[in-house]
């Protein structure tokens, strides 16, 4: 998912030989599912182009009762990339946080040469919300912080849809009752 040398992630677990590649890969889906609340939860969904596994997209949250915020992370196959993917999965998982669990916000990250995922989150009206520090395998390096406080634009993504989104689930993601929840004035400083 990326050229050698490239380090996305914090932890390298991408660049591991396959074995071990795939036993974190299911280590880290068995770890969210068995350790799923509705104060903090990780929906990892696969990505699918012409029925052939290309990828993930992910959607958590912590606290999302109250706080209503989600977060995401994401990543594809190196043949896949470029093509408007990563834009249409990131907007997928959005629809489903703003439109059906009545999140009010969401938060992204990448580290600054990470210029794939910045352009991500620009196209997708995110606004610059500061750096930090960050432990990118052993190195001190800058991470950008981008968020998100108002729906995606849904003209610009007519064909997402979302399906399964019940009242099971909504409980399960701590979304029942989003009535009574304010937007806060998070939005409006401008673009860098
Ligand atoms: C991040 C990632 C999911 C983006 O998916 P993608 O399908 O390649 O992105 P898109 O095709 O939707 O392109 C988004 C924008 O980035 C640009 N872009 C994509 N790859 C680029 C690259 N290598 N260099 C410069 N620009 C790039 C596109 O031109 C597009 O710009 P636009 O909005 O001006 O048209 C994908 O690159 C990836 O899997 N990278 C490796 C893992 C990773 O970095 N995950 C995120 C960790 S924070």
């Amino acid at each position: 998912m990326h050229a050698p040398g490239a380090q996305p992630f914090g932890i390298p677990w991408a660049a591991q030989p396959p074995a071990l590649r795939a036993r974190s890969v299911l280590q880290w889906h068995w770890a969210t599912r068995g350790t799923w609340t509705p104060q903090r939860w990780t929906l990892d969904f696969a990505v699918f182009l012409d029925g052939e596994p290309v990828g993930a997209q992910g959607l958590s949250a912590v606290g999302f009762p109250v706080r209503r915020e989600v977060a995401t992370g994401s990543w594809l196959g190196l043949p896949y990339q470029r093509q408007g993917l990563g834009k249409e999965m990131r907007a997928a998982v959005l629809v489903l946080a703003f439109a059906h669990l009545g999140a009010l916000s969401a938060v992204t990250g990448a580290f600054t040469d990470n210029i794939a995922a910045v352009k991500v989150s620009r196209a997708l009206g995110y606004h610059d919300d500061g750096q930090q520090i960050a432990d990118r395998d052993g190195a001190r390096v800058l991470a950008r912080r981008f968020r998100l406080t108002a729906p995606p634009d849904m003209q610009r993504w007519p064909l997402v849809t979302v399906s399964g989104a019940d009242d099971e689930f909504l409980g399960m993601c701590g979304a029942a009752d989003p009535a009574g929840h304010q937007a806060l004035p998070l939005g409006g400083y401008p673009h860098a």
